[in-house]
């Protein structure tokens, strides 16, 4: 079976760019009965940003909640937290050993990190941690671990699974066959969906529309949304707008289509607005409900969470780590 899988970091309350990212594509690949899926809630990535434990813990449980609100079912799909899993830390280590650090040095978290400083005049590597630097590492273990074919997620994700490919690669080279070498999958209508300024849906630039924002709240920040002041009349440009973009995101091709009509009319941003809050409200409240009443319930989470760990570790994990583990010449465990 074809092998997908893809995670979220728990650092923040899921929003609607993971969700039309990664969540909604993820979904919609395992009702396929010829794909097999993994996925989980990366919890060791959180710490690299989040040093904060109960921001972790509730994260968790949000984001493990909106898969399963979203419609994930935990006897047909693996689901899992990603620290449930000591065996991935352990492949982390046989990756670091064979990842080429000039490859690590261009990752654009990293590089980012390094620009911010040099702008403030400050060292290159100031307050950065080697986690951040590692960050791919982490992320190729996660997906190599499994043997994962494809990886549906949002494009600012593609360098990472492009690494994930050489450091793959490098390994099997070095002592055999080990590894899938997995490929990225981009959900064409959302590519990058855009926050509340137009930048990038992100925690980190607070402009994010929570994924179960109460129903207020979701108009309200769908109405706080920046357009242009081009006036009700005067035709606007689809292809340059936030709001265009977000309602391409949650509707059919045809309804996009008529939009984009509509603001070639000169539709007023009030209406494009209203529009766009009654198609996400139309595909999420029916799940609001459901995330309302699993998140009441913490211990019945976690104990599916532990079950999908236990079950694919005694399935995949432990066996590819002793496998691994031959394979370098280190000692076997069993
Ligand atoms: P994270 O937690 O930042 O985001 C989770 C998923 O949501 C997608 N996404 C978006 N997609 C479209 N538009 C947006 N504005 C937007 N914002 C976020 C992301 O692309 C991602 O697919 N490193 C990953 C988590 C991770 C992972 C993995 C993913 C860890 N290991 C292995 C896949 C495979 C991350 O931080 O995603």
């Amino acid at each position: 079976r074809t092998r997908v899988l893809t995670g979220i970091t728990t650092s923040g309350t899921p929003h609607l760019g993971n969700y039309a990212g990664a969540i909604r594509p993820a979904l919609e690949a395992s009702r396929d009965p010829s794909v097999e899926s993994f996925y989980f809630l990366a919890d060791y990535h959180a710490l690299i940003k989040c040093q904060e434990p109960a921001r972790v813990q509730r994260s968790t449980l949000e984001i493990a909640a909106s898969w399963l609100a979203a419609g994930l079912d935990p006897s047909k799909v693996w689901f899992y937290r990603q620290s449930d899993i000591p065996e991935i830390p352990e492949l982390t280590w046989l990756l670091t050993c064979v990842a080429g650090k000039g490859i690590l040095n261009r990752a654009h978290a990293y590089k980012a990190a390094v620009d911010r400083n040099r702008e403030a005049g400050e060292d290159d590597d100031a307050g950065v941690s080697a986690g951040l630097f590692m960050y791919p590492v982490l992320m190729a273990a996660d997906i190599l671990i499994f043997n994962a074919d494809k990886v549906p997620v949002g494009r600012d994700q593609i360098q990472h699974i492009e690494m994930a490919r050489d450091f793959g690669q490098r390994f099997n080279h070095l002592y055999g066959e080990h590894f899938t070498l997995p490929e990225v999958t981009i959900a064409e209508n959302v590519a990058t969906l855009p926050g509340l300024d137009g930048r990038k849906m992100s925690k980190s630039y607070d402009n994010v529309i929570p994924l179960f924002a109460p129903r207020e709240q979701l108009k309200k920040l769908i109405y706080s949304i920046v357009t242009d002041s081009r006036a009700l009349g005067e035709p606007k440009d689809a292809d340059a707008s936030n709001v265009f973009q977000l309602y391409q995101a949650f509707s059919t091709p045809e309804q996009a289509a008529s939009m984009r009509a509509a603001f070639e009319a000169g539709i007023g941003w009030g209406e494009a607005k209203q529009a766009l809050f009654e198609r996400i409200d139309a595909e999420i409240s029916p799940m609001r409900e459901k995330y309302e009443a699993l998140i009441a319930k913490p211990a019945e989470i976690e104990a599916i969470l532990r079950d999908g760990a236990a079950r694919l570790r005694a399935t995949y994990a432990t066996p590819l780590l002793a496998t691994l583990r031959e394979a370098v010449g280190l000692r076997d465990l069993s």
